[in-house]
């Protein structure tokens, strides 16, 4: 069986779209297979990776149109293919509002295929609305990322509380895989100071990899790939590679626990 991750923050712009593509993609490099599963309306994810957004997608899935497999395309990077979202998932957080179960929409919608991946990997949009407790539930790890800046700590209470309601109402083997930094600038000691703080309160949680400000990472999405295949070179290509060796390494960790 896959191992399921949603990205979650209701703050937007701290990277979780960023994260999603470039993770999945840097796996993917590993060998592993990803699938990502684009669960906002703004369809970020699905424009990273240069997705069709005209055809069936995560929306059409949850609404029982179409099982997952048919709603799968690969993407530029090979073994790792997208489940494309958009803007008609504005319309789902209303019409599932009224549903039994309604939480669950999601975990049921994704279950036929997350063993045929090694990874999958959802986006959830920057709110803490019924959306992102669907990729909560379906999830068995989340990632927060975050950034590093004075106001990044502002809101990580409520959303840890939701993902407690989470783990004690709706799927109790959720678990905090890691906080994320994303964005460090060196040059600003502020930085420095959010992540000492952030260290200090959260331990082992934090990823030691630390996603640099790097302008490469801004600039792929606009050309549809992720940043590996974009300048394999770079920084941002580098540090997102050694996130995901700390992610498998930690995965191999909790699995043999
Ligand atoms: N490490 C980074 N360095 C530079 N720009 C980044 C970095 N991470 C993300 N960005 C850019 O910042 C913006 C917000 O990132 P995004 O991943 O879309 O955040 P979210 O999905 O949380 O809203 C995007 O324009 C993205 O290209
Ligand atoms: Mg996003």
């Amino acid at each position: 069986m896959g191992t399921v991750i949603t990205f979650a923050n209701q703050k937007g712009g701290v990277g979780k779209t960023t994260t999603a593509v470039n993770l999945g993609a840097t796996l993917a490099e590993t060998g592993r297979t990803v699938l990502l599963v684009d669960f906002d309306s703004q369809g970020n994810l699905s424009s990273s990776v240069g997705a069709d957004r005209t055809g069936p997608g995560i929306y059409q899935v949850i609404s029982g149109e179409l099982p997952a497999d048919k709603a799968v395309q690969e993407t530029p990077q090979s073994g790792m293919s997208i489940i494309t979202g958009g803007a008609d998932l504005t319309g789902a957080s209303v019409e599932l509002v009224n549903e039994e179960r309604r939480e669950y929409f999601l975990r049921k919608a994704l279950a036929p295929v997350t063993d045929r991946y090694d990874y999958i990997l959802i986006d959830s949009p920057p709110s803490l609305g019924l959306l992102t407790l669907n990729a909560l539930v379906a999830a068995q790890n989340v990632i927060i990322p975050l950034q590093c800046e004075y106001f990044a700590l502002e809101g990580l209470t409520q959303l840890l509380q939701n993902i407690k309601r989470v783990q004690n109402s709706y799927n109790k083997e959720l678990d905090l895989f890691g906080i994320l930094f994303t964005m460090y600038d060196k040059r600003t000691r502020l930085a420095d100071d959010v992540v000492q703080e952030v260290i200090g309160y959260f331990g082992k949680r934090v990823f030691r990899t630390i996603i640099p400000r790097n302008v490469r990472l801004a600039e792929a999405p606009s050309h549809g790939i992720p940043v590996n295949l974009y300048d394999p070179g770079c920084v941002g290509t580098r540090s997102y590679q050694k996130l995901a060796e700390e992610v498998l390494h930690r995965a191999k960790a909790t699995q043999t626990r």
